[in-house]
């Protein structure tokens, strides 16, 4: 089922592209990048039912590239009636390859399989490749390539290894790019883009965050009705946009709860309350289970079981929580707002047929299991994490909401090294509240995606005054990365790391030593737990 069935996101007056994605690892990168352009994009099963695909008025649809060939058996397809349509389609790589073949060209294995860099030489420059200069780079990756050019088709490009590299059917709006547009190291390839969407499709580039914000609000106010919906807020950037977006839809039905489970931040509490009870005016229940789950903690140093308590407990507060609200006032409480974003909806494999290799590990805790009998509302399905915090901007969500780092939902449980302890946390607090002080104060906070402190189950030596010291040791840890599978160590400067190592150790008791974590992901993980 494509991501979005069935909830009617796109309205007639939506500029929608539609992407049919066909395994590519880009598909997610084609939808970025038409959105960037000003339209909005979804992405579908490569089999959709025109049916279906024509119920979103589509103004352009893009066949993704995918790692097949279109020869090996059970080959993703699309509706073999996809051109019946008459919507302008741009098939890029494997894309452009099926389109082709449907409409009568071979398709065979190119000579050497095209990896890399290729050098472009634009022939036709009227329409698809409009002021594209004559001679240009292009990212290729393909074994096979169209063979030959039925009389049908115009070929608009070509690189040394591959003669119809751009084409253009005569009659039929169909475009075939053998090389990706999408990536960055096609320099001219947004610009192809852009005379798709706008050109060839007839975009207006009209999709604004504000709009989608009406619609939305709309769609929202139509699912949920008189009903009543509770949000389960973390303070996080999703559920604070959720629970602000359904705030101005829907107002005074819904609930939200927070859960303080003792392994928060510093302050955090208090800024949720500010945040959304006084500012938003939201009617927010905290719920302070911090003693049960430290007492679940307690003694326990193996991380993954300290994950699974913390994952209970989580639940079983958040369903009493749930019941006591559902039992006021006898309102129809059947709705549970949830933050998940359009990758969460794609790599869970409930969006699409995405062959794409997955090779994210899930192992979020902090999740709500399936049996909460709610009907859900999941307002940011179709949105990007940027857009997520472009969202929350236009919402009038403070920036510190809105730019947060990501926060663990076991929190400092697995910042705390071995058995966590009430007065480690307390020391923690302490040393993370430190950095991020230091880190926004040195202007580093947007530049880098995720820092904080660990406190290792070891105690050194130090020597304070004339006295011997055997105190904990901290680490740092600072990193920047776009999606958090991978990252990289963020180059903190010496004199920052000089500054916050100076004050936790003067300020706070307890530790004499401040470590730098320089590991990248992989080998090492963000977290040390
Ligand atoms: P790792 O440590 O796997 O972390 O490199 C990648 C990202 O995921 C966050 N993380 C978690 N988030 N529950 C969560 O909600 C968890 O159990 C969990 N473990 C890691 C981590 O903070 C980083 O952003």
């Amino acid at each position: 089922m494509p991501p979005d069935a069935g909830t009617g996101r796109t309205s007639a007056d939506t500029e929608t592209i539609l992407i049919l994605d066909f395994g590519s690892q880009y598909a997610q990168l084609i939808a970025r990048r038409v959105r960037e352009a000003g339209a909005f994009s979804l992405l579908m099963a490569p089999d959709t039912p025109l049916e279906e695909l024509a119920a979103h008025t589509p103004k352009g649809i893009i066949l993704s590239g995918g790692p097949a060939s279109i020869h090996e058996d059970g080959s993703p397809r699309c509706d073999p009636r996809l051109f019946e349509l008459g919507i302008p389609v741009l098939g890029i790589c494997y894309g452009m390859q099926l389109g082709c073949h449907l409409l009568g060209c071979p398709v065979d294995a190119a000579e050497a399989r095209e990896y890399g860099r290729s050098r472009l030489t634009v022939t036709d420059h009227s329409d698809l490749l409009a002021s594209i200069p004559s001679t240009t780079n292009v990212w290729m990756s393909h074994g096979d390539q169209v063979s030959d050019l039925a009389t049908d088709f115009d070929c608009l490009a070509s690189t040394d290894t591959c003669p119809h590299a751009a084409v253009r059917h005569r009659t039929m709006p169909f475009y075939g790019l053998q090389f990706h547009p999408e990536v960055t190291h096609t320099p001219h390839g947004v610009d192809v883009l852009r005379n798709f969407l706008y050109e060839i499709c007839k975009c207006r580039g009209t999709w604004r965050m504000a709009d989608f914000l009406e619609s939305e609000c709309d769609r929202v106010r139509g699912q949920i009705g008189d009903g009543r919906v509770i949000c389960g807020l973390s303070g996080g950037v999703d559920s604070s946009v959720v629970a602000a977006l359904l705030a101005k839809a829907v107002g005074e039905q819904l609930t939200c709860i927070f859960v303080d489970n003792g392994l928060l931040r510093k302050n955090e509490r208090e800024l949720v309350e500010t945040t959304f009870r006084d500012h938003f005016d939201i009617d927010l229940r905290v719920v302070d289970a911090s003693a049960e789950f430290l007492a679940d903690l307690d003694g326990i140093d193996d991380p993954q079981e300290k994950r699974r308590r913390i994952g209970h407990r989580f639940i079983e507060v958040f369903r009493t929580a749930a019941a006591e609200v559902a039992g006021e006032g006898g309102g129809d409480f059947k709705f549970l707002a949830q933050g998940t974003l359009y990758p969460d909806v794609i790599e869970s494999g409930h969006g699409y047929a995405g062959q794409a290799a997955n090779i994210k590990l899930h192992h979020n805790v902090g999740g709500l299991p399936d049996d909460l009998e709610f009907e859900l509302v999941e307002p940011l399905r179709d949105l990007f994490k940027d857009e997520v915090r472009a969202l929350g901007e236009v919402l009038g969500l403070p920036p510190h909401i809105v730019w947060r780092h990501p926060f663990p939902g076991p929190g400092l449980a697995v910042r705390c090294l071995g058995a966590v302890e009430r007065d480690k946390l307390d020391l923690l607090r302490e040393c993370d509240e430190i950095l991020l002080e230091e880190i926004v104060s040195h202007n580093l906070y947007r530049s880098t995606d995720q820092v904080f402190t660990v406190l290792l189950p070891v105690q050194s030596v130090g020597v304070m005054g004339d006295g011997r010291t055997y105190e904990s040791v901290v680490a740092v840890r600072a990193v920047e990365t776009s999606d958090f599978m991978t990252a990289d160590w963020a180059r903190i400067p010496y004199d920052v790391l000089a500054i916050v190592s100076n004050r936790i150790i003067n300020e706070v008791p307890g530790v004499n030593r401040v470590v730098y974590d320089i590991s990248s992901k992989p080998p090492a993980t963000i977290e040390w737990e």
